[in-house]
């Protein structure tokens, strides 16, 4: 039987016990501990046996605290708010896999994950004009001028980025008819993160039913962190806005190969390592090695669902769960600004026009 211990503030303390399906216990007869960080100081006070799972619960957004609390090796790190199905989930897996009651033996799980890597890189390749974008996403941007000039004679691409400039997200209020128009009026920057997600736009094609999702849904979903995570670069001023974007349209992409080989729902990672044993961003890195993709990058989206001291990391890890609960749009907008050291009303009221574009979770 499942039980935590928590340690922390009163008021977390009652967060987790309205929140979690198990029951709270006392340190000596639980099976799983959580402790709340709200400090550095909090830290070095706790230590991380390998007797029972640990969680951390960070409540303070401080780049530093998360490597330190990252640098304990705990088995899990949470952070507010906290979504009852995730947290659950989390708790569970952990539990299974430490007190090692896992569907298949460890094994399976090699052979498995074996199976999963090979077919991670056979990946088809990209399309030629979407491997030139990711390629300037690193690379001299002066390359810029070129691939417009393919964007432009590749009609079907440029007449899909043309409907998309013309959402009230960016507030053009005449009808834009033409790439170069499109391009004087929102910039290059624009335009080509455009193309390069409609390109990417096959590659979900597929039934995403243990993701209870589709594969329109997610591509979206892709589409729109993407969106959000250059709105919180762009204002944030010295990360890379299309590194940034590039993060955001990629981060979930090993699914389209995981979904492959789960049986149950894929709820969290924790969910996909119990079932195949290994997780949909460990696969995304090597998909996005062989797409060329810059380490940087993969870097982060590796990290996208643990806070990690990265700052293009943090931003993808909010920008991921914004889109996924709009309903808590404040409170992620301050967690991330003050983790960025940028103006939390700023980014409110960007983040709220983009999620109140009716384009915006519906194309
Ligand atoms: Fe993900
Ligand atoms: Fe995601």
């Amino acid at each position: 039987l499942i039980t935590v211990y928590f340690e922390g503030s009163k008021e977390s303390k009652e967060k987790f016990e309205e929140t979690l399906k198990f029951p709270i216990s006392d340190l000596v007869s639980a099976s799983i501990l959580v402790y709340e960080i709200n400090s550095g100081e909090d830290i070095k006070n706790i230590s991380v046996s390998k007797k029972k799972p640990v969680f951390l619960y960070i409540t303070v957004k401080d780049r530093e605290v998360f490597s330190n609390a990252k640098a304990l090796k705990p088995d899990g790190i949470l952070f507010p708010p906290l979504k009852r199905d995730i947290l659950n989930d989390r708790i569970e897996n952990t539990y299974n896999t430490f007190y090692s009651k896992s569907d298949n033996t460890f094994q399976d799980h090699e052979a498995l994950k074996a199976k999963i890597l090979a077919k991670a890189e056979n990946i088809p390749p990209l399309p030629a004009i979407a491997k030139e974008l990711i390629l300037l996403t690193t690379n001299d941007k002066a390359d810029t001028k070129d691939i417009i000039k393919k964007i432009k004679q590749d009609q079907g691409l440029s007449s899909k980025v043309l409907k998309l400039v013309n959402s009230p997200f960016y507030g053009v209020r005449k009808d834009i008819s033409s790439i170069d128009r499109a391009i004087l009026l929102l910039g290059m920057s624009t335009i080509k993160n455009l193309a390069l997600a409609l390109t990417t736009r096959s590659f979900f094609a597929k039934d995403f039913a243990v993701y209870n999702t589709t594969g329109e849904k997610l591509w979206l979903h892709s589409f729109n962190t993407a969106r959000i995570c250059e709105v919180i670069a762009s204002l944030e001023g010295n990360i890379d806005v299309d590194a940034a974007y590039l993060c955001g349209l990629m981060h979930d992409i090993g699914k389209i190969i995981l979904v492959d080989f789960l049986n149950s729902n894929g709820k969290t990672p924790e969910s996909e390592k119990k079932q195949v044993g290994i997780d949909h961003q460990k696969v995304a890195e090597v998909i996005l090695r062989k797409w060329g993709v810059a380490e940087y990058i993969i870097k982060a989206i590796s990290d996208h669902h643990e806070l990690s001291s990265g700052k293009l990391a943090s931003v993808l890890y909010f920008a991921n769960l914004i889109d996924h609960y709009p309903e808590d749009v404040n409170m992620l907008c301050e967690s991330i600004a003050q983790i960025l050291k940028i103006n939390h009303f700023k980014l409110v009221s960007k983040i709220n026009t983009l999620i109140k574009d009716e384009n915006f979770g519906s194309m």
